[in-house]
Parts: structure tokens; C-alpha cells; sequence
């Protein structure tokens, strides 16, 4: 994949500024690589998303090279075509093709459906007793990915697919922790606590980095090193939680993703939540990304009814 030029490239990994570890045998960035290494199914990227991927970042590609990509999977197109065709569109007739999809709804609309269709895959491994369950990451993340682009649309950035995609990324840390780490996973769960609306009182991060060295944050950016990712990616992946962490010239993608990191888990009813204590959105955020009070307030307002449409469009595969 061809780095973007989007916003935070050619900067220095974010595993580089990750959170001390609390064993004094790894360095965080080494023992996150290592656990994406032993997991060669989630590790690789699958070739059609790689694909896909590149059609969204190049500017110049045309409804035809995405119908090519997308035609070459009979599985993905018909996961598409069925979201296409479900009540959520509304659409009058049934749709058969992808190239008819992409002429009714667009190609940006069909490209994030194609991305999120072949992402979705990675997000298995199911529960972890009655705590965790990968089906409610997966829910959250297609909660950030719509409400992150949402952002980014409103602040006319021109970078809303690539928000999307990082917002459906951006707790993927979470994936190679239960992939790699299952136990220690479940132990760190395991050692939340929450008050009675569910919102957790003992702070996840700190309890992962006791318990598995490092935090989700430095598993995602890992895994998207192995990924070859764009290194925008690396950095909300390693810092959505703490932008602040990154040069100030970097750090847009990752606010955006922060912000609609809260938006997500005050707005939904269920999906992830564990790594979200505080859903305030902090003032030099909203500076950062050039996003007013007003602004700010209309998107809540759009809220509900756009994380309806995202969940009834991207179910777990
Ligand atoms: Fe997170
Ligand atoms: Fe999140």
C-alpha cells in the first residue's frame, strides 16, 4: 500500500512514545510486535481490503476499478448487495450489481461498505465471559468510523473516508489482545469494576499495562505497522486515547477520532465501552480540529439517527 497524503505522514512510529511498561523484561512496542507476529490470520490483511483500501486513497479512481475489485470477491459482493437491499436504503427496486449500487448510492458510500464488509471478518473470537464480547467492538467501532467521517464531513476536511477508516480501526488493539492474549485478556476484564449505569470506575489502561505490558494502543499501532499502514493510521490507532501525545501537526486524525470515540459511548446503548470513563470532549480538542460549541451540538443532535443507520448497514460478519 502507497503511504497517503493525508494528514500525519512521515513521523516517527507511535509505538515510540507508547506508555511504559510495567515488566521490566519488554519494551511495549517489542511486545506488542511480537504478539502481532503470532497471529498470522489477523495480521494479514486480507488482500481485497488492501485493494480496496488503495482505491479510497488514490483520488483518481473510478467507479470502474472499485466494480473490478469488488466483482473479484462473490462473497464481499454479496454481503454488499444484501446491506444495499436491506430496508436501511429504502431503495425501490432490488439492486443485482455492484456497478448499478455505486451508480445509486455513490461510490464513497459502496467503497466504506466494501472496507467495513472485509474488516468485519477480523473482529471474531467471541466473548469473554459475560463482560466482553467482540460483536459490541465491533459495534462500537462502525459507531466511531460513522460519527469520525460525520466530523469530518461537517468540517468540509478532505480526508472523511480515511476518518471512517480509523475510526473502525482505532481499538483494533483490542482484536490482537484477544487473538494473542486471550487469558490476559479476560483477566483484565475480569478486574474492571463499573458503577451501576456501566461506566467503568477503575481505568482499563492501567489495569492492561499491569497485566499485559503494554495497552491496546500499542497492540493497534503494532498491528498496523505489520499491516503496512499509512502512519496516520499508526498514531490514532497508539494514541486515540491521548492525542495530546503527538506533535501538535499530527494530531487532527487523532482528535477526530477521540472526539467520536465519546460521542459513540455516551450516544450508544450497547457496544464497547470499557476503555471510556469520561465522555466529556475536552476544549483543545474542539480548537484542534476547528469544531465549535454549536457545531459540536448539531452532531449530537444528528446522533441517534446516524448510529441506527451505521449498525443496521454493518453487522458482524
Ligand atoms: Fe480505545
Ligand atoms: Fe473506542
Amino acid at each position: 500500500m502507497q503511504p497517503t497524503s493525508g494528514p500525519g505522514t512521515n513521523v516517527p512510529s507511535a509505538t515510540a512514545t507508547a506508555p511504559a511498561a510495567t515488566s521490566a523484561t519488554s519494551d511495549p512496542a517489542n511486545l506488542a510486535a511480537a504478539a502481532v507476529k503470532g497471529i498470522a490470520h489477523i495480521a494479514t490483511l486480507p488482500d481485497i481490503t488492501v485493494s480496496i483500501i488503495e482505491i479510497v486513497e488514490n483520488p483518481s479512481s473510478s467507479a470502474q476499478d472499485l466494480n473490478k475489485v469488488i466483482s473479484n470477491d462473490p462473497a464481499l459482493s454479496a454481503r454488499i448487495l444484501k446491506v444495499v437491499n436491506s430496508a436501511f436504503y429504502g431503495l425501490p427496486r432490488q439492486i443485482g450489481s455492484i456497478n448499478r449500487a455505486i451508480s445509486l448510492l455513490g461510490l464513497n458510500a459502496v467503497k466504506n461498505l466494501a472496507i467495513a464488509a472485509s474488516l468485519a471478518k477480523l473482529f471474531k473470537g467471541g466473548a469473554l465471559g459475560s463482560r466482553f464480547d467482540a460483536k459490541d467492538l465491533w459495534s462500537h467501532s462502525v459507531a466511531v468510523a460513522a460519527i469520525a467521517k460525520h466530523i469530518a464531513t461537517t468540517l468540509r476536511m478532505s480526508f472523511a473516508d480515511e476518518a471512517f477508516l480509523a475510526g473502525l480501526i482505532h481499538d483494533i488493539g483490542i482484536m490482537v489482545e484477544l487473538q494473542a492474549e486471550r487469558d490476559k485478556l479476560a483477566a483484565v476484564v475480569q478486574k474492571m469494576e463499573f458503577d451501576k449505569d456501566g461506566k467503568p470506575t477503575t481505568d482499563f489502561l492501567a489495569i492492561e499495562r499491569a497485566t499485559l505490558g503494554c495497552d491496546h494502543g500499542v497492540y493497534g499501532a503494532a498491528l498496523c505497522e505489520a499491516w503496512k499502514f499509512p502512519k496516520n493510521f499508526t498514531h490514532v490507532c497508539g494514541h486515540h486515547h491521548d492525542p495530546r501525545q503527538l506533535p501538535p501537526d499530527l494530531r487532527t486524525m487523532a482528535w477526530i477520532v477521540h472526539i467520536a470515540d465519546r460521542l459513540a459511548v455516551s450516544t450508544q446503548k450497547k457496544g464497547f465501552r470499557m476503555d471510556v470513563s469520561c465522555c466529556d470532549i475536552p476544549d483543545d480538542a474542539l480548537a484542534a480540529i476547528g469544531l465549535t460549541a454549536d457545531g459540536l451540538h448539531q452532531i449530537r443532535i444528528a446522533l441517534p439517527a446516524m448510529l441506527d443507520g451505521a449498525e443496521a448497514q454493518f453487522q458482524a460478519a
